[in-house]
C-alpha cells in the first residue's frame, strides 16, 4: 500500500467515527456505538476487565469449553466447516480446534481485516494441517461461505462470548434468521450465552471495585477528545451499569454529573445533569428462554453445557 492510500483510509475512518459520534449524541436518547470502546487503550482495559474477580464472563465460558471439550467437539463432528463469528483470537477457539478431529476448514469472520489476517496467520502456525479460510465481512449482514476442497460434510457456526447478548432481541432474531438461512439442514450453531443471575453479581461484573470498568467506559470520551478534538472533562461524567429487570439486560452508560456543554470540533453538545449516553446492552438469558427464542428462527436446542454456578451456558442448536 502506498502512502496516499494509508492516509486516505485513515481519513475515511476518522470521518465515520465523527459521523457516528455526532449522530449518536444528537439523538433525544444519546448513545454511542460500543465498537468504539475498543481502541488500543480500550482493548488493553478490556483485557484487564477479563482478569477481574468480578467479571466472571470470559473465564466461565472458557472453563465450560475446557471441561466439556470432547463432548462439545463430538456434537460438531468430523469434516465440519467451523465458521466463527469473530476473529477467533480467543483461547476458546483453540480449545475447540484442539478437540475436533479432522475439521474440513476453519473460517473466522471479522470486519477488521488487519486483526482477522493476524489471527488467521497465528492459527495457521499453531495448526499446520488446518485449512484456515478467513472472511472479511460484517457478520450482521449475510455473507458467502468460502468453498473448500474436499468439501465439508456440514457447517457449524461458532458464536462465543455472549456477543449475541449485546444485540437487542429484534437484532438478535435477524441474525439467527440469517444464520439459519446460511446453514442448511445439516448445520448447527454453537453459541455462548450469559445467564440471568443474582443482581449483585451482575452489577459487580459491570462496575468493579477497582474502577477498571469505569475507566474502560470513560476512555470513550478521552478517545473522542484525542481523535476528534473533543473537550470532555471525564471528571464531570460517570460510568453507570444498571440491570433492567423487565428486559433482562445490563444497560451501560456514561452519565453527565452536571448541566454542561461539550464541544467536538465545531459542534456543541448539551448535557443535562443526570443525562446518560448509552454505550452497550448486555442481555442475560435462561437456557429455556433462549431455546424458545431461537425456535422462532428454525433452531432446536440439541444440547447445552453450563458451569456449576449456572452463570453461563454454551448451547448447541440445530436446524429443525
Ligand atoms: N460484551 C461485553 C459484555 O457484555 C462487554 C462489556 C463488558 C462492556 N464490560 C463492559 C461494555 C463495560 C461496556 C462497558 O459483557
Amino acid at each position: 500500500m502506498n502512502q496516499a492510500n494509508v492516509v486516505q483510509s485513515t481519513a475515511v475512518r476518522v470521518d465515520t467515527f465523527l459521523d457516528d459520534v455526532l449522530d449518536g449524541l444528537s439523538r433525544p436518547h444519546k448513545s454511542l456505538p460500543s465498537k468504539y470502546l475498543y481502541d488500543e487503550r480500550g482493548s488493553h482495559l478490556f483485557d484487564q476487565i477479563c482478569e477481574l474477580d468480578e467479571y466472571y464472563v470470559t473465564r466461565t465460558e472458557l472453563a465450560i469449553m475446557q471441561q466439556n471439550a470432547s463432548s462439545i467437539a463430538h456434537q460438531i463432528d468430523t469434516d465440519v466447516m467451523l465458521v466463527e463469528y469473530g476473529s477467533g483470537s480467543s483461547l476458546k477457539t483453540r480449545v475447540l480446534l484442539d478437540s475436533l478431529s479432522r475439521p474440513a476448514a476453519y473460517v473466522p469472520v471479522d470486519i477488521s481485516e488487519e486483526h482477522l489476517l493476524n489471527t488467521a496467520e497465528q492459527l495457521r502456525l499453531a495448526y499446520p494441517d488446518l485449512k484456515v479460510l478467513p472472511v472479511v465481512a460484517d457478520f450482521t449482514q449475510p455473507f458467502t461461505l468460502p468453498d473448500c476442497e474436499p468439501p465439508a460434510s456440514h457447517v457449524a457456526f461458532y458464536f462465543p462470548g455472549s456477543t449475541i447478548g449485546n444485540f437487542t432481541p429484534p437484532q438478535a432474531g435477524k441474525l439467527l434468521q440469517q444464520m439459519a438461512a446460511m446453514l442448511g439442514q445439516q448445520g448447527g450453531l454453537l453459541i455462548g450465552i450469559d445467564l440471568q443471575k443474582d443482581l449483585d453479581v451482575l452489577h459487580a461484573a459491570y462496575d468493579d471495585r477497582e474502577g477498571v470498568t469505569a475507566a474502560f467506559s470513560l476512555n470513550l470520551l478521552s478517545r473522542i477528545n484525542r481523535e476528534l478534538g473533543g473537550n470532555f472533562d471525564c471528571d464531570r461524567f460517570q460510568h453507570r451499569a444498571v440491570y433492567n429487570t423487565l428486559h433482562h439486560r445490563i444497560e451501560i452508560s456514561i452519565v453527565s454529573l452536571e448541566d454542561q456543554v461539550v464541544s467536538i470540533g465545531d459542534h456543541a453538545i448539551e448535557f443535562a445533569a443526570g443525562e446518560g449516553i448509552l454505550t452497550e446492552y448486555s442481555h442475560k438469558y435462561t437456557v429455556d428462554g433462549f431455546a424458545k427464542f431461537a425456535r422462532q428462527y428454525g433452531f432446536q436446542l440439541h444440547k447445552s453445557w453450563t458451569d456449576p454456578q449456572n452463570y453461563f451456558a454454551v448451547l448447541h442448536l440445530v436446524i429443525e
